[in-house]
């Protein structure tokens, strides 16, 4: 049960059984409470436009005071960012957010943060799974979460604050993405979830179960670091495969043997040497018979 409590300038703030939670909201009403219902997020700011939710949530991690965890969403992205210096496509169907943390060292060592790329894409990807049962949905590693061949949606994990101790998660998801209308390459490997389901779906309806499940994977990260890996396995895409990966600027070829528990990609090439990457970028793989470039 929350309450309003106090008023500012640019929203309010609600009360309950939490600490209070600044508040600037201008979606859909009903999914406010869904949004505060667990009292994870400590402040949540609505963008009617914006470049890059990220480029915002890296502004408000230079203000010491801002509580966290911070969600910023935007009704209209204009410039989103992808991996590797690429741009994300967004139109009014597509869901565009950052959650913008603070992970205390003392919790979880700075050389362990990159996991969180595939604790936020297993998030993304149990929601999504629920969404369109029985379409099956994959992980291709480290975070891009797959329909039926195609990329629903993207996780951008970047630094942010002062000493860098802060993380920003920025998440694209194509929920109602109109993609006839996208640039002719995103067509090709895009995919939305409107095409798997029967009904219409509204993108922000779609943001309070991620959120929920953002948060319950960053807990179990935190006690049970190979349980990520556990889950991660059942639904890699690339297990099996014969793929090349783009490591430190060098091109790498190999069959996937999963992921081992630190969440580094296992490769097995065809000299027989076997390799554990920590990060880099899947630029193609073999699906079945034909083949898929990333
Ligand atoms: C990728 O697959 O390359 C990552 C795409 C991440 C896109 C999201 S949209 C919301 C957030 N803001 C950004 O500028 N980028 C991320």
């Amino acid at each position: 049960m929350f309450c309003l409590s106090v008023s500012f300038r640019e929203g309010f703030e609600l009360s309950g059984d939490h600490d209070p939670i600044k508040v600037d909201w201008q979606g859909p009403p009903g999914v406010l409470p869904q949004l505060t219902r667990s009292g994870w997020l400590r402040s949540i700011h609505w963008l009617s436009e914006v470049d890059s939710t990220n480029r915002h949530a890296k502004l408000l991690a230079e203000d010491r005071r801002q509580a966290l965890p911070a969600l910023v969403v935007a009704k209209t992205q204009t410039g989103g960012r992808g991996r590797r210096g690429r741009s994300w496509f967004s139109d009014s169907g597509t869901l565009t957010f950052s959650i913008l943390l603070a992970i205390p060292e003392s919790e979880i060592p700075r050389d362990r943060w990159p996991q969180l790329a595939l604790v936020s894409g297993l998030a993304v990807c149990d929601v999504v799974a629920e969404i369109v049962d029985p379409a099956e949905v994959r992980l291709k590693w480290p975070n891009d979460v797959y329909i039926d061949g195609g990329k629903v949606a993207g996780v951008l994990i970047e630094t942010a604050g002062r000493d860098n101790d802060r993380v920003v998660i920025g998440i694209g998801l194509n929920v109602a993405t109109d993609l006839s209308q996208a640039p002719a390459e995103v067509q090709q490997r895009a995919r939305s979830i409107r095409d798997f389901v029967d009904m219409p779906i509204d993108r922000f309806t779609v943001l309070p179960e991620i959120i929920d499940r953002i948060a319950e994977r960053i807990e179990q990260w935190k006690i049970e670091p190979a349980a990520i890996a556990t889950a991660f396995s059942q639904v890699c895409l690339l297990t099996g495969r014969e793929l090349t990966i783009d490591t430190a600027g060098q091109q790498v070829a190999g069959r996937c043997d999963g992921i081992d528990s630190d969440g580094q990609l296992k490769l097995h090439t065809a000299d027989g040497i076997r390799l554990t990457i920590r990060s880099g970028e899947v630029v193609s793989w073999n699906v079945g018979a034909e083949g898929c470039d990333g």
